[in-house]
């Protein structure tokens, strides 16, 4: 940890990390956030070097918004499997069947694939995204789940819901699994990820992206709290509110987010690699959706 302050400093380089890392990531991060506030970070940096400790699309997100900075992604390897559920041939067959339609993407996809969206969105902002638009006929990808949860306050739009999902929050997260957290913790509110399946969204008090979360737990009168979402936020969670007690369900872990590790950041900072690059035309392309999201703002 030491080193790493050392080489920061040294190369004037700044580390984002994402809600669900590693302890000890999210201990040597200069900031920590959801999808929505890292994009915005990554704006505003005056740093050399972006270290971006989180899965790839959103080290991608931090290199559109930032084409002259170098990013590195400490693991290459660190990829969103849901992200990689959507691809550029099945995307262009569905637009082509509704060619009136507004692609809207979850920052959860692929650079190639934002390049093909009008607008994206996070967790903390869809419902709001998608009002905003003027077309009646939207696609929205790749997240099932987010995309039913939107649904629920929109009537007047046809919003085609790409079959993708998180495994994360799909497969590890039951309504059994929070109903038995209930059972052992009647006191605790109930904070889901809309990324969960409807039935678990059902049974929640809150509905937010991580850092919707993180505000929630701070202002709550309430001391115990069920994390519906990647454990690795109960330690962020945990670390602001001493006081307070947060409940995983302990099986749902992103491996993917778990393959960036201290070692691999201190090679990052001393080797200034691995170098997150995309081609000139995608850069451009996905920039603009990210921005028309960043201007809607949080709906958190
Ligand atoms: P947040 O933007 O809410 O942090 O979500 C990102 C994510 O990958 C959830 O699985
Ligand atoms: Fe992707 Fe799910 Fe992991 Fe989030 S938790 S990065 S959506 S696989």
């Amino acid at each position: 940890m030491e080193r790493i302050e050392r080489l920061k400093e040294r190369n004037n380089a700044i580390i984002l990390a994402h809600n669900y890392q590693l302890p000890e990531i999210q201990d040597i991060a200069d900031f920590v956030g959801d999808s929505l506030d890292l994009a915005r970070k990554a704006t505003e940096t005056t740093a050399d070097y972006i270290i971006f400790c989180g899965v790839n699309f959103m080290a991608e997100t931090a290199k559109i918004l930032n084409p002259d900075k170098v990013v590195i992604h400490p693991d290459p390897e660190s990829r969103c499997p849901m992200a990689d559920m959507v691809d550029i041939k099945s995307l262009r067959w569905l637009r082509s069947r509704h060619p009136h339609a507004s692609i809207v993407a979850y920052v959860n996809t692929t650079a190639e694939i934002k390049a093909m969206a009008d607008v994206c969105c996070t967790s903390s902002n869809s419902v709001k995204v998608v009002k905003n638009l003027d077309s009646e006929e939207v696609i929205f990808v790749p997240d099932r789940n987010l995309g039913l949860y939107t649904k629920r306050f929109i009537t007047d739009k046809n919003i085609i819901l790409w079959p993708g999902i998180c495994p994360t929050h799909h497969s590890l997260i039951r309504k059994e699994d929070i109903e038995n957290l209930k059972r052992e913790h009647p006191e605790a509110e109930i904070m889901v990820h809309p990324e969960c399946r409807p039935e678990v969204i059902d049974v929640a008090d809150l509905v937010s992206s991580t850092n919707g979360m993180v505000g929630y737990a701070r202002r709550s009168k309430g001391k115990a709290f069920i994390v519906g979402t990647e454990e690795g936020l109960c330690y962020r969670l945990k670390k602001e509110n001493p006081d307070k007690e947060f409940y995983p369900v302990e099986r749902a872990i992103c491996s993917n987010m778990k393959k960036i590790t201290l070692d691999k950041v201190v090679y990052s900072l001393e080797n200034l690699k691995p170098e997150l690059n995309l081609p000139k035309e995608i850069l451009e392309k996905a920039r603009e959706p990210i921005l028309r999201m960043m201007e809607v703002g949080r709906g958190d």
